[in-house]
C-alpha cells in the first residue's frame, strides 16, 4: 500500500522489487553540485600534477611539481633561516659563541647530527662511553681537560694515552704494592709505603705528586688519569689495575697492553663542525 504522496504518484522506471519502486526523481541539487565539482577537480588536478605513469617515471604536469623539488625548496628555505647563524659560527671563537645563549643553543643542536655520525659509535649516543674502552664524555672528569680549547685540540688532533709497561721494570712485589696503593687511594686508605713506591717507580712524573692526574696538574702528562677519584678509566678491580700497571697503555710492543686511541678529526671535519662539537661536549660535561 502506498501511504506517502498518494495524491501525486511520482513517475517510476517500472522497476519494482518487493514493493520498493525505483523512481525517476532528479538527484538532489547539493548532490549534483558536489558531483560536478568532483570530476572537474579531478581533471584540473590531473592536468596540473604528474598523473600518468610512464615507463621511467610519469608526465610532468603543468605546474612542474615534484616531491624532490618541494623537498629542495624546503631545504633552501631552512638554509636561508640558518645562514646568518652559520656565518656567525664561522666568524666567532668558541668561547664567544658560548657567551651568547641563542648562538650556543643553535650550536649545540646543530652538533647533534655531527656527533651522531662521528662520535656516538665509540662514546655512546649520550656520551656515556663504554667501560674500559671509551671514556665517558658526559661527566666532569677529564683525561686531557674539559676547557673548550683543550676539547677542540682533542677532537682536531686525536689523543693516544701513553703509559709504559712496568712488568719488566719493577719486581712483582713492587707491582703488588702499587696495585694495593691504587685501589686504596680513592678510599682515602693509601699507605705511606704505597706513596713511597709510587714516587720511586716514577708514577708521579705523569700522574702527579698528588696522584690526581695530568688534567689537574699542569706540569705532568695531561692524559694520565686521576687515580684518587672513584672514576675508573679501565676498571678498579685488582685484575684490571694489575694489567694496566704491568702492560701499560698503547705500548706497541706489548701484547697485553691496553688500547686507547681517540682518532684525529682535523681532516675529516670542518673547523666549524669541530667548534660546535666542542661546545656540545663542553656542555655535556657540565661546562667548566
Ligand atoms: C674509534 C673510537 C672513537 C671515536 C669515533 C671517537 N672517540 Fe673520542 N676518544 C676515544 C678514546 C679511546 C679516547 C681516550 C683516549 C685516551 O685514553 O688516551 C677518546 C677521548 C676523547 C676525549 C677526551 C676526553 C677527556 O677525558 O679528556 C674527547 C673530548 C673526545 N674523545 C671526543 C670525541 C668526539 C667529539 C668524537 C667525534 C668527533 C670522538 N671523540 C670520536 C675514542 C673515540
Ligand atoms: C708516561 C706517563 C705515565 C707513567 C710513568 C705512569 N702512568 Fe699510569 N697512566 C698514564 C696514562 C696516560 C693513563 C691513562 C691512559 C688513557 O686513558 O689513555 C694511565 C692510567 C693508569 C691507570 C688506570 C686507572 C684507571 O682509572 O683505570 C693506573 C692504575 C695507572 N695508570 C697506574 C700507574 C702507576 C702505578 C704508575 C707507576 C708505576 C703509572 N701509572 C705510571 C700515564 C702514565
Amino acid at each position: 500500500m502506498d501511504t506517502h504522496n498518494n495524491s501525486e504518484k511520482p513517475q517510476d522506471t517500472g522497476h519494482e522489487w518487493d514493493g520498493i519502486r525505483e523512481l525517476t526523481n532528479p538527484p538532489p541539487r547539493w548532490w549534483l553540485i558536489s558531483f560536478h565539482i568532483g570530476w572537474i577537480w579531478c581533471i584540473i588536478y590531473f592536468l596540473l600534477y604528474p598523473s600518468i605513469p610512464l615507463i621511467n617515471g610519469s608526465n610532468e604536469g603543468l605546474l612542474g611539481w615534484t616531491q624532490i623539488k618541494e623537498f629542495k625548496e624546503a631545504v633552501a628555505e631552512n638554509d636561508a633561516v640558518k645562514a646568518p647563524y652559520v656565518e656567525k659560527l664561522k666568524a666567532m671563537s668558541a668561547s664567544d659563541i658560548m657567551a651568547d645563549a641563542e648562538l650556543r643553543n643553535f650550536a649545540e643542536s646543530a652538533a647533534k647530527a655531527v656527533y651522531g655520525d662521528n662520535c656516538a659509535a665509540c662514546h655512546g649516543a649520550g656520551g656515556e662511553g663504554a667501560e674500559g674502552l671509551f671514556p665517558v664524555l658526559a661527566d666532569d672528569n677529564w683525561l686531557y681537560g674539559g676547557d673548550i680549547d683543550t676539547i677542540i685540540e682533542t677532537i682536531t688532533d686525536g689523543r693516544m694515552g701513553d703509559m709504559p709497561a712496568h712488568a719488566d721494570m719493577l719486581e712483582a712485589e713492587q707491582i703488588e704494592t702499587l696495585t694495593d696503593f691504587v685501589i686504596a687511594l680513592p678510599k682515602g686508605e693509601a699507605s705511606k709505603a704505597g706513596w713511597a713506591m709510587f714516587e720511586e717507580a716514577g708514577c708521579m712524573g705523569c700522574h702527579g705528586d698528588n696522584a690526581k692526574g695530568g688534567a689537574l696538574n699542569d706540569d705532568t702528562y695531561s692524559g694520565a688519569v686521576n687515580l684518587t677519584d672513584q672514576v675508573w678509566r679501565f676498571g678498579g678491580n685488582r685484575e684490571e689495575v694489575l694489567r694496566t700497571i704491568r702492560y701499560g697503555v698503547n705500548q706497541d710492543d706489548v701484547a697485553q697492553t691496553r688500547s686507547a686511541i681517540m682518532p684525529a678529526f682535523g681532516e675529516k671535519l670542518t673547523a666549524e663542525q669541530i667548534k660546535i662539537l666542542a661546545i656540545k661536549i663542553h656542555a655535556m660535561g657540565g661546562g667548566q
